[in-house]
């Protein structure tokens, strides 16, 4: 579902940009490593800013990025305007049905979208089936723990039902194939934050990690 005004402004703005680029970004890459050459999927991208650091301090080849609200992929589109088509690829459109081939991608990136989706399990199957054997699957979310606190509920829209928590997403991830590489809970298990590699085959059809 998309963002109300209020959390619009709370997410577009030059704070909360400097917080990705400070903080965020790195934390990430500390976790999951770079991204040099990579051609990297971003679900739910909003403004782009974070498509921008993908490129900047990542190192992706090419970007595929696209978000459920028109209205945020135009502006990523005016923000993101030097970058050529043969590097980046922004379209309108759900988590849960990526408009990708299988295996399409080293890497997938999530930065607080999932909680928006009401079938979060689908969209975790999604991000799953369009990450190639090996590759990695980089999340920032916000479990139910932060969305029953009081300013969430009264604040801001979200699904009501079904959350999750922090282990219940990593153990979706799990589910699908993935290895949780590394991850940590932030602000008393407000937001899980992480990294996840997909399996690769072994020649006996077993998953390794
Ligand atoms: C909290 S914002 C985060 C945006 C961006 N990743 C960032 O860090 O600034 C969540 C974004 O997810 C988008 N969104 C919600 N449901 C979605 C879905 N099913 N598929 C793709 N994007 C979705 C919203 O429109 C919004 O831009």
């Amino acid at each position: 579902m998309k963002l109300n005004a209020i959390e619009k402004a709370l997410m577009n703005n030059p704070a909360r940009a400097l917080l990705q680029r400070q903080y965020e970004a790195p934390l990430l890459k500390r976790m999951g490593g770079s991204l040099e050459g990579a051609r990297v999927l971003e679900v739910g991208c909003g403004r782009g800013v974070g498509t921008d650091i993908l490129f900047t301090h990542f190192g992706a080849q090419t970007v595929y990025a696209f978000d459920l609200d028109p209205d945020m992929v135009q502006q990523a589109r005016r923000r993101l305007q030097s970058y050529p088509p043969a590097r980046l690829t922004l379209t309108v459109g759900s988590v849960t049905q990526i408009a990708a081939p299988s295996a399409a991608f080293d890497a997938v990136v999530d930065v607080g979208i999932i909680h928006h989706v009401p079938d979060w399990r689908a969209a975790i199957a999604e991000v799953c089936r369009v990450l190639r054997p090996g590759g990695r699957f980089f999340f920032e979310e916000v479990t139910r723990h932060a969305l029953n606190r009081w300013a969430y509920r009264t604040f801001l829209d979200h699904p009501r039902q079904d959350r999750f928590s922090g282990t219940e997403f990593l153990a979706e991830l799990e589910r699908h194939g993935l290895t949780v590489v590394d991850s940590v809970e932030l602000f008393f298990g407000d937001f899980v934050v992480g990294v996840a590699q997909r399996g690769i085959a072994s020649p006996d059809g077993a998953e390794m990690p």
